[in-house]
């Protein structure tokens, strides 16, 4: 049996599927991704621009970064490989899709069991209250955004130095336990904790697919790595 023939029957006699997916899997939708070829942070420092010290320093300037690109995610679509997930959570009993964007992209093409490791471009949270409220408008009328209580805003993501939402972790990592299936898609694997679930699924039991255009920490110790487009990829893996 092929490689895809053969993960594709580990997929469809999972009971739990769970899905780790990164940058790279929104590539094929025009955004830009952090580490490679055309990717933010050979352009930008992520010290200038995703830190608390950062946004401290010079808030407004963070805030352009992160209007670009909102604005640039707002007039992009969803592509095959999001709608590959899609589909596979309608046919698995149990399914769960851990991300590490922010872009909204997977609850946009239609994923309803999402959790956003690294939360989520379109909220805002109030630095002083910590009142969220979400906005969608591109561009945002004034930067920073202000709350109902006269304080500024901060994008509703977590930045480096800071830790993930714990609720959000614990899903995470009850998923991935869980899983009898784990896909990795289009992550580089560099950033802890998110990248720790990839061996959290391997000695938990699950069978491990790696879909990526490059080799990543853990190809080695997958049980499959496919190297090519997520957007090519997914489709086949979870066709019936
Ligand atoms: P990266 O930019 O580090 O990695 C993107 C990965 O996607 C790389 O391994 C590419 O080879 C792969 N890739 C690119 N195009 C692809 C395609 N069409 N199909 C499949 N794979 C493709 O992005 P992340 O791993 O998501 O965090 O980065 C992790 C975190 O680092 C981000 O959430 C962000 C960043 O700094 C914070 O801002 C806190």
């Amino acid at each position: 049996m092929g490689s895809v023939n053969l993960a594709r029957k580990w997929i469809r006699e999972a009971a739990v599927v769970t899905a780790l997916t990164g940058a790279g899997i929104s590539a094929e939708s025009g955004i830009p991704t952090f580490r490679g070829p055309g990717g933010l942070w050979k352009q930008f420092r992520p010290e200038d621009l995703a830190t608390p010290e950062a946004f401290a320093r010079d808030p407004k300037l963070v805030w352009e970064w992160y209007d670009w690109r909102r604005t640039l995610i707002a007039a992009a679509e969803p592509n095959a490989g999001h709608a590959a997930l899609v589909q596979l959570e309608r046919a698995r009993p149990s399914f769960t899709l851990i991300t590490q964007n922010v872009d909204g992209l997977h609850e946009r093409a239609g994923t309803r069991n999402v959790v956003k490791l690294h939360g989520d471009l379109w909220t805002l949270r109030c630095t002083v209250c910590h009142r969220e409220r979400r906005d969608e408008r591109t561009p945002l009328p004034e930067l920073p955004p202000r709350c109902e209580c006269g304080a500024p805003m901060r994008p509703g993501v977590v930045w480096f130095g800071e830790t993930l939402p714990p609720d959000a972790w614990e899903r995470a990592e009850a998923a991935t336990r869980a899983a009898n299936v784990f896909l990795v898609v289009g992550t580089s694997a560099v950033v802890y904790p998110a990248a720790g679930l990839i061996p959290l699924a391997k000695s938990s039991g699950a069978r491990v697919i790696e879909c990526n255009m490059e080799e990543t920490p853990f190809s080695a110790q997958v049980d499959r790595a496919f190297r090519g487009a997520a957007g090519e990829l997914l489709p086949q893996l979870v066709a019936s």
